[in-house]
């Protein structure tokens, strides 16, 4: 696992970018000789929104290869996962479906199993891998995803297992092809890794030190998507508020926003995530005076428990938090809010979880993400003595929703009657058109679906606790 220190960033050299075209093209002959049609592959990506943006770059090396992509297990040759490490149910989940695996590769022998992602890039996972399920072909870790061609060729030519799980850094990865799911909504990763080593968190030990992309290639490619038509742009990091620390380009997040702002066309900007640690004021008004910038700011809290802050080692108090969102909320009154919350840290008291709850009642998130905690092997709480029973943080747990319902419903009711301009993104079950509010509250309406992928004016008719409907005006 990687240590805390600070390291330059390490762009993965041309040359090794050029070597992974030459294993594309070299897979791409062995599959012509071998498959009459393209063989298909079925990836799926567990996680958050940087872990699907990776898939996408894997979805996109797979294609060039001569894949054709499908969202049906069945009938795969090519199976992939993309794993998340965050909770030990994200774990479950992958163990559970590897496993279910192994009765369709005894019916098709040719098909591959690729277990990628940041579950792989901790050792005691690809240990039981090895042991205990012997049918996967290909295992490697996050900072050699650009390799997928080469292990690809090592295991079709030669018919070996590859395992490759480097602990390094972290390195960036330019100029992989890519596969977006989406042709008007994009994920655009600004950088890579975490440094703060939250006491809960496995995300630093497996991503690596953090790193920015370099903004000159940011902003080409932002402007290459508008030009594609892209109508919403994510810019993605664990904590983008240090962007461009290390290294330090002279373009801070509130600048890097400003120079995409300043791209010409209509399409909305969305980030995440936002560590309240780094949140500045310059940056809360940079939201405020960018037109393009969504008026939602997704800042986790954890904890409203200044005690429990600490140990979390968060680096800033409920007090701190409070003055950001009154500072956010006069600057932009219309804002919404979000944030994720952890249930039941080691230690954490009954009257501490209740300064969470005091916490969301003052804040007034539009929606919240609430975990229970979850240990994870090689994090500093791991190691903390957790007395409170699974079952009595299951009682504080829907306590917290209980009240966060209350406040989302209010808020929800207050959009009645007002007007929204809305990206449509797709067809709900019941048939009506689903998009979002800049402030990423879902809105469904009837109209056709030829409105998807384009923004258009939806006034709010009635409130449901979580989402709105709406008519098309
Ligand atoms: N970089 C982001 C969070 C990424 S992880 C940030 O710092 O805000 C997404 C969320 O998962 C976290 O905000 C946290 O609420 C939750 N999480 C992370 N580790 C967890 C753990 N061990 N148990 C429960 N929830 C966890
Ligand atoms: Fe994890 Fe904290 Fe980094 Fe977020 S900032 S990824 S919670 S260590
Ligand atoms: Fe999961 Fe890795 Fe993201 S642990 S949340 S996929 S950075």
């Amino acid at each position: 696992m990687s240590s805390i220190e600070n390291t330059k960033p390490v762009a993965v050299p041309f040359e090794e970018i050029e070597k992974q075209r030459e294993y594309i093209q070299l897979v791409r002959s062995i599959i012509d000789r071998q498959f009459a049609e393209p063989p298909k592959a079925f990836v799926h990506t567990y996680g958050c929104q940087g872990n699907v943006s990776d898939g996408e770059r894997l979805e996109g090396m797979l294609e060039e290869m001569g894949y054709c992509l499908v969202d049906e297990l069945d009938g795969a040759d090519l199976v992939l996962y993309n794993t998340c490490a965050i909770r030990e149910h994200a774990e479950d989940r992958v163990f559970g479906n590897v496993g279910a695996l192994k009765s369709m590769k005894s019916a098709n022998k040719n098909m591959k199993i690729l277990l990628c992602g940041c579950m792989m890039q901790q050792e005691h996972i690809a240990q039981k891998i090895r042991k205990s399920y012997p049918f996967v072909d290909i295992v490697f870790g996050t900072h050699v995803i650009h390799k997928l061609p080469e292990f690809l060729y090592i295991n079709l030519s030669k018919g070996k297992k590859v395992c490759e799980i480097p602990d390094e850094k972290g390195v960036i990865a330019e100029e992989l092809p890519v596969h977006r799911d989406s042709n008007f909504k994009a994920w655009l990763p600004v950088m890579y890794g975490c440094n703060n080593f939250c006491s809960y968190c496995i995300v630093p030990y497996v991503r690596g030190r953090e790193r920015s992309r370099d903004p000159e290639l940011i902003v080409a490619e932002a402007k290459q998507l508008v030009e594609q038509g892209y109508k919403e742009i994510t810019l993605l990091g664990q904590n983008v508020n240090s962007y461009g620390k290390n290294p330090d380009y002279g373009c801070n997040f509130s600048e890097l926003l400003r120079r995409i702002n300043a791209i010409e066309g209509d399409f909305i900007i969305r980030f995440m995530t936002s560590h309240p640690k780094d949140c500045t004021y310059e940056l809360l008004d940079t939201m405020a005076s960018c037109e393009k910038v969504a008026k939602h700011l997704h800042l986790p809290f954890q904890s409203g428990s200044n005690r429990v802050l600490d140990v979390m080692n968060r680096r800033y108090t409920r007090e701190k938090y409070l003055d950001l969102l009154g500072y956010a909320y006069s600057k932009m009154p219309e804002l919404s809010v979000t944030s994720d919350v952890i249930v039941g840290f080691p230690g954490e008291t009954y009257e501490e979880f209740r300064e969470t709850v005091t916490l969301v009642e003052e804040a007034k998130f539009t929606s919240m993400y609430t975990f229970i905690f979850s240990s994870r092997e090689g994090t500093v709480a791991s190691k903390m003595p957790d007395p409170v029973s699974r079952e009595e943080k299951g009682r504080w747990f829907r306590e917290l929703l209980d009240a966060q319902e209350f406040i989302a419903a209010k808020r929800t009711a207050s959009m009645v009657g007002k007007t929204y301009r809305v990206l449509c993104e797709s067809v709900s079950k019941g048939g009506l058109i689903e998009g979002r509010t800049q402030g990423n509250i879902i809105i469904e309406f009837p109209a056709d679906k030829s409105v998807i992928g384009t923004f258009r004016e939806v006034k709010v008719t009635e409130s449901l606790t979580w989402i709105l409907k709406g008519e098309l005006i």
